[in-house]
């Protein structure tokens, strides 16, 4: 099996590459995520005092918020390497039989979308987690087999945006678990400043909270807005990035004042005008919007919910009064359809 199709680190997005210079290296260069952080630092420096690899982890949120950026701290902090995955790039069992045999003593295995692993895969996972061992079947019907192969004690660390779609057996593997939130916009400011720093960006603080308050809660897209915000300040402005700037930057770019984009318009637009504010099916809303049902329920709807824009109800999403003033209408006085004049940017 050619490892290089298995480590999927080689074939990052251009915006991942871009956003691979930035990533903090350590847990002290971590900006947000307090709890997670200070969790992680005590199991950490537990692991390292007993000498011992740390638990598997598996981490797990909305996309963008830094879970590759843990695994890979994890990795320096443990003093192990770092060796990247996905669920949907293990197809065979000899795929990740490849990847743990190539596995040294306190290395990080970090698989991200955990959720989309084959059941075939998924099995040999098991023992590798529990007892650090790969069984190999030898032969086939009666006479079969097996013999176990002992691994290296390393740690995996598994990503997902969808805890509910982990198996039981899985989930329960991982002894430790740490949900990642969306971030404030203070954090994303700290975030922005730093990055600005590090690709010699000349911001003001002001420029940087402008940017963080339309980032939608996370640094992957903070840190594209600041390259996007510094194209447009170089070209239309004198190359510093403060409030005015970054506001026409993100005016440009169709960002609205809470983060929202042309998908997230249209998606609101959608539940008030076509379905007038009635429970609405995720597949109902993909359609109408002509977006992917798990591209809305992943990156566009934890955002949404955050900014009590939907709620999830038995029935379906439903939207909340502070959606239809956001975009312009008068909310529903019932569940009849509502009237109202559109707003700018839909
Ligand atoms: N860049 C992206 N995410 C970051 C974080 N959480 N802290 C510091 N820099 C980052």
């Amino acid at each position: 099996m050619d490892d290089e199709r298995l480590i999927t680190s080689s074939l990052l997005a251009e915006d991942e590459t871009a956003e691979y210079s930035l990533r903090p290296r350590f847990l002290n260069e971590y900006i947000g995520q307090g709890n997670v952080k200070e969790h992680m630092r005590v199991y950490i420096q537990a692991a390292k005092l007993r000498g011992e690899a740390l638990d598997h982890a598996l981490l797990y949120g909305p996309p963008g918020l830094g879970k590759t950026t843990l695994a890979a701290i994890i990795a320096n902090e443990m003093g192990g390497n770092l060796r990247i995955t996905s669920g949907p790039a293990l197809t065979h069992a000899g795929d990740i039989a490849a990847l743990l045999s190539n596995i040294n003593e306190g290395d990080v295995l970090f698989i991200d979308e955990i959720h989309r692993l084959n059941a075939n895969v998924e099995e040999i996972l098991y023992p590798a987690m529990e007892d650090f061992a790969y069984d190999i079947i030898i032969g086939k019907g009666p006479s079969a087999r097996s013999l176990r192969l002992e691994l290296p004690k390393f740690t995996l660390v598994g990503a997902t945006t969808r805890m509910g779609l982990l198996t039981g057996p899985l989930r329960d593997r991982f002894g430790i678990k740490e949900q990642l939130e969306l971030y404030t916009p203070d954090d994303l400011k700290e975030i922005i400043i730093r990055s600005a720093g590090i690709l010699g960006i000349e911001i003001t603080i002001d420029g940087a909270y402008e940017i963080a308050s339309r980032s939608r809660g996370t640094p992957r897209i903070a840190n594209r807005l600041l390259r996007r915000v510094r194209d447009f300040a170089q070209v239309m402005a004198n190359g510093i990035i403060d409030l005015d700037a970054a506001h026409d930057g993100l005016d440009m770019l169709r960002i609205d004042e809470l983060g929202l984009d042309a998908v997230d318009r249209r998606m609101l637009n959608c539940m008030i005008v076509k379905f007038g504010g009635r429970p609405v099916g995720l597949d109902t809303i993909a359609a109408a919007t002509g977006e992917d049902a798990s591209t809305i329920e992943d990156v566009y709807e934890p955002y949404l919910l955050q900014l009590g824009f939907i709620a999830r109800t038995p029935r379906g999403r439903v939207l909340m009064p502070a959606a239809y003033s956001h975009m312009g209408y008068a909310p529903p006085a019932d569940n009849r359809e509502s009237k109202g004049s559109q707003t700018s940017f839909v």
